[in-house]
């Protein structure tokens, strides 16, 4: 078996530690046992969100199911939201508002950048009735990251602000509480180091506030229930038991290696795929706002990235991410996010300069693995 590496943006790599603790014997759900381990991941999770004293809910569900969740419980028919739509995830979050019969009023973002905050607020006055602005923190699909901090401030005393932290938790501080955030949502299967199953949402006074108001149908994703069962110590129904188990290993694992280090580490891998893209003469795909969970490149003329990535998953064993949509063929997105460190991305670079030669792009060996060597050099200081 020759070794596989998974550097997308999710599912993501698993450590040891993790699946050796979803392997655990299976207990019951409504046990002092499960209690315990539950408060724990509570609490890590609490950190994790910056949520002060609100609950960090955990559902057996993608990322997605938690995106729904968060509509289904805040709204009700017909409100009008604000859907920033720059990528695939602000389109999820506009497909949702829609199925649910909310009016949604969408901000449309070039693909590659942010939104600017400007355009937030002038869309804020010409729809005073606006409840919530529906955004991702780090748009996966360009990779680019939304100014969230600024809208925060932005629509403190006005609509909520709904937050896709799907690929941002986890990889950066999103406080939730700090910053005046009133619902964050992400998934297991990202920086959480878990295979996919579990979505989280936390919800701040504001929202919480609201969720009595909503008339939404909801009975899965009842988050009043959630809440009143999981503060007990277990969820409504039954929860994702080994997933629980691996999240506690996770925690345990970013406590051991301190949230602030784990930032860095993201930012520096991150910056050092940027230098290395850049030194190699590719463009990046969001050059001005990048998210540090995932580089997206274009590639050269004349080479078809879909192409280029089978070659790399069959002929190299290296798993990176497609172009979606109308960047299909196009880019490609190497991941640095989760259990991923200085060696993947030396891994991703020393990969894509062979694949690039391999189909006639003018590379120099090297190049860009000097250049992300320099930025990963830093972290030895
Ligand atoms: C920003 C963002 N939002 C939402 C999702 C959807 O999550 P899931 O596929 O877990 O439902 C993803 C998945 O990649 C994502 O990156």
């Amino acid at each position: 078996m020759i070794k596989q590496y998974l550097l997308s943006p999710g599912p993501t790599p698993i450590p040891n530690e993790v699946q050796l603790a979803m392997a655990a014997t299976m207990i019951h759900h409504r046990t002092p046992e499960f209690a315990k381990v539950f408060a724990e991941v509570r609490e890590g999770l609490k950190e994790l969100f910056g949520a002060k004293n609100d609950d960090v809910l955990i559902l057996a569900s993608s990322g997605t199911g938690a995106m729904e969740a968060t509509v289904s419980n805040l709204f009700s028919p017909g409100d009008k939201v604000l859907v920033v739509n720059g990528g695939k995830f602000g389109e999820r979050w506009l497909e949702i508002s829609k199925a649910f019969g909310l009016t949604p009023i969408e901000l449309k973002v070039e693909w590659g950048k942010a939104v600017k905050v400007e355009d937030v607020e002038r869309s804020l006055k010409s729809h005073p009735d606006i409840q919530a602005v529906l955004i991702q923190a780090s748009e996966t699909s360009t990779t680019v990251w939304h100014p969230v901090r600024e809208l925060a401030r932005l629509t403190q005393n006005g609509p909520l602000l709904i937050v896709d932290g799907v690929t941002a938790v986890g990889v950066a501080r999103v406080p939730l509480g700090e910053w005046g955030i009133d619902a964050l949502v992400t998934g297991s299967q990202k920086a959480l180091m878990l295979p996919p199953g579990l979505g989280f949402v936390s919800f701040g006074e504001r929202a919480w506030a609201r969720v009595e108001k909503a008339k939404l149908p909801r009975f899965y994703f009842d988050l009043r229930l959630e809440r009143k069962s999981q503060q007990k110590g277990s969820g409504a129904f039954t929860p994702a038991v080994s997933l629980i188990f691996g999240l506690r290993a996770a925690l345990r694992l970013m406590r051991q290696e301190g949230l602030d280090r784990v930032y860095a580490r993201h930012e520096r891998m991150a910056r050092a795929t940027r230098a290395a893209a850049t030194a190699m003469g590719l463009k990046l795909l969001a050059p001005e706002s990048p998210s540090p969970a995932a580089t997206g490149v274009y590639m050269p003329e004349g080479v078809n990235a879909d192409k280029l990535l089978d070659f790399l998953r069959e002929k190299m064993q290296i798993t990176l991410a497609e172009g979606q949509d109308r960047l299909k063929g196009k880019a490609i997105r190497i991941a640095h996010v989760g259990y991923m460190g200085a060696f993947d991305v030396l891994v991703a670079i020393g990969a894509l300069e062979m694949a690039l030669k391999k189909f006639g792009a003018p590379v120099k060996f090297g190049q860009g693995v000097a250049a992300a060597q320099e930025v990963l050099m830093e972290a030895l200081e």
